[in-house]
């Protein structure tokens, strides 16, 4: 069993950015666990977002930790960045130009956790080399670059070999899941054995969010209960 509490986290991505602030006030009370925000360079992902500036500026109005998921080329040239701009976790994508071994060392020495993610066609034994010293292995759900699409059934199996790894090793590393999260994808994939789930469209989109959370919550609790491991 892992040993990670269970925990979501908002994608900021759906958020209206025009009161970010009142997103993450609203989130926050709704009882959200962190912050997810997508950095997107338009040459790793075809998308465009924001840079350490925006994650300092949502740092101000929450002590929530930040998962910074990076969908850039050149992840180590931003590391620090991030980190003084006061992001908790900073997820490099496999398929990056990043070094994973320089990345974490980096992290480390800049005192935040380090993640790996996986976009849907990357095979899941890339992440092998470097479970050990990940603080979060992130399972894409969705293809990267945007928010509100459908989830692929495929992240299931992969979150149930990276579940079983991490389960063997004894790890309590995060294992997360991002895109594609609704009420029967979060308790599907909290049945695989996510632990750490990242929702844009479904906590910001229809309906109001402490509902949205609540009931993404409960799916969560029902999968978990029946988990079978
Ligand atoms: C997609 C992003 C996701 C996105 C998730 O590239 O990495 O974090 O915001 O949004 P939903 O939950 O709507 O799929
Ligand atoms: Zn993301």
């Amino acid at each position: 069993m892992t040993k990670r509490p269970l925990r979501l986290a908002p994608s900021l991505l759906s958020a209206d950015f025009s009161d970010l602030a009142g997103a993450v006030r609203a989130a926050e009370s709704g009882g959200a666990d962190a912050f997810h925000l997508d950095v997107m360079d338009g040459h790793f992902v075809p998308n465009i977002t924001f840079g350490p500036a925006l994650v300092a500026a949502v740092r101000r109005h929450t002590r929530l930790p930040l998962d910074v998921h990076l969908m850039i080329e050149d992840p180590a040239r931003y590391f620090e960045g991030f980190a003084s701009a006061g992001g908790t976790t900073l997820v490099f994508h496999l398929e990056s130009r990043g070094d994973p071994r320089a990345l974490i060392d980096a992290g480390r020495k800049l005192g935040v956790e380090v993640g790996a993610a996986l976009r849907p066609d990357t095979p899941v034994d890339r992440v092998w080399p470097w479970i050990g010293q990940l603080d979060q292995v992130m399972v894409m759900g969705v293809h990267p670059g945007f928010s509100g699409q459908k989830f692929i059934p495929d992240a299931l199996d992969k979150i149930r070999a990276v579940r079983a790894r991490l389960d063997a090793m004894g790890s309590s590393a995060d294992l997360s899941i991002d895109g594609g999260i609704t009420t029967e994808t979060a308790l599907a994939t909290a049945q695989a054995g996510a632990t750490f789930f990242v929702c844009g469209n479904s906590v910001f989109g229809q309906g109001t969010i402490p509902e949205n959370l609540a009931a993404l919550r409960a799916a969560i609790r029902r999968g978990t209960e029946s988990a079978v491991r």
